[in-house]
């Protein structure tokens, strides 16, 4: 039989905009490679052949990008959602798809994880449920989905997003399930659902939901936040795998006296330039062009940027195509969690500010400093 997954992937991103403006959250850079990419490239090799991703929201962008899968040695479908149903709709839309597999994975679509899918998938039948839930433990369970387990692993109960006194434990759905075909069943036809509020809470009543604790990386990309440290761990994985602290593309090219501290990425064709200093936690996207004498920090540049002579800038998000003039100071603030964000083809002119918590819409051309936190639209 055929292992399939179904990937969600048709949210709107909106607690990243004004980044998730002009692309889907799947489709964010993480260490230069696209969430999404990472998502599939992972399932491949925990043995699913087949995947289906659900789409509504720019899904033009993912299916351009991701194409049938040729590149990741992985079938992929698309399921084109006409009106967004929510976390189950998909499982609704895509039926025909899963209903003549065995137990099949389905998975939030704006997660770094590194879940054992073989086992996650011998721990659903090994237990004879109808879904097992990869669960990852949290300090604060207050954003995810909760759940009470006993010590057999099953869920006694799920509660979405609890009052934070009220979560029973700081076990959280991960974001990733193995699930049996009559789960699709449970799903109304073509009415808004959610499986987290409307189909775990039914299954754990049955007793037929268990828990698959898994202690790995796992990274949600709900917040700006979440994404520049997504980014941070991330660039210290791929630069260990190249046993070296940074990784520079060989189409790359330096400047002088140009210090890059690890972990840093510097993706195809970007061209820096002399007394630099690049790093630590940056990730610059292919075909950026880099003047002298800047200085970046915990930063993610998407492609086809430009920073131009004496610029510094530190924890913040440069969407692609943004230009940054000369003596620009963009500087968050990591303590208070303050991202300064510019959506895609900003310009921010010579010699200004722009101060933590900060956030840029598209195509937008700052003229004066930013001095106070403000969306700017
Ligand atoms: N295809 C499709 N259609 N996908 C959707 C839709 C839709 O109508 N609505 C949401 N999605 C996708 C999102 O793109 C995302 O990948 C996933 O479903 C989850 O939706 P979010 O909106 O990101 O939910 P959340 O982050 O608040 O909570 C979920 O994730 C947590 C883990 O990060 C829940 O599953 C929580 O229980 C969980 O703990
Ligand atoms: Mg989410």
């Amino acid at each position: 039989m055929v292992q399939k997954a179904i990937v969600l992937v048709g949210g709107f991103g909106t607690r990243l905009r004004p980044l998730s403006c002009t692309r889907p959250k799947a489709l964010f850079p993480v260490a230069n490679v696209p969430l999404l990419e990472r998502v599939v490239r992972a399932l491949a090799e925990g043995g699913v052949e087949e995947v289906v991703l659900a789409v509504s929201y720019q899904a033009d962008l993912i299916e351009a990008k991701l194409g049938g899968g040729e590149k990741f040695s992985i079938r992929i479908k698309y399921s084109r959602e006409k009106h967004p149903l929510g976390t189950a709709g998909p499982l609704w839309y895509a039926r025909d798809e899963l209903r003549d597999s065995g137990p099949f994975f389905m998975l939030n679509g704006d997660i770094i994880a590194e879940v054992d899918y073989k086992k996650l998938l011998e721990f659903h039948q090994e237990k004879g449920g109808m879904a097992s839930i990869a669960l990852h433990e949290v300090e604060d369970p207050s954003r995810y989905g909760v759940v009470d387990l006993d010590s057999s692993k099953r869920i006694l109960k799920f509660v979405e997003k609890p009052p934070e006194d009220e979560a029973p434990s700081n076990l959280i759905n991960a974001g990733c399930y193995a699930l049996n075909p009559e789960v699709i069943d449970m799903v109304p036809e073509g009415k808004k659902t959610s499986i987290e509020r409307e189909i775990f809470p039914k299954i754990a009543e049955k007793g037929k939901l268990f828990g698959f604790k898994s202690d790995s990386i796992w990274i949600d990309l709900g917040l700006p936040g979440d994404y520049l440290c997504a980014n941070r761990t991330m660039l210290e994985r791929e630069c260990k795998k190249a046993s070296s602290s940074v990784k520079i593309d060989s189409t790359a090219k330096i400047g002088k006296n140009t210090k890059i501290r690890g972990p840093t990425i510097i993706g195809a064709n970007c061209i820096i330039g002399e007394n630099c200093d690049i790093g630590p936690y940056v990730a610059i996207g292919e075909d950026t062009v880099i003047g002298d004498g800047v200085n970046l920090e915990d930063t993610v540049i998407f492609p086809r940027s430009a920073i131009k002579n004496f610029s510094s800038i530190a924890y913040a998000i440069l969407g692609e195509g943004v230009v940054i003039g000369q003596w620009v100071k963009i500087q968050g603030s990591p303590e208070e969690g303050q991202v300064v964000i510019l959506g895609d083809c900003c310009e921010v002119t010579d010699k200004l500010t722009v101060t933590a918590g900060t956030s840029v819409c598209p195509f937008k051309c700052l003229k004066e400093c930013v001095l106070t936190p403000q969306r700017i639209l």
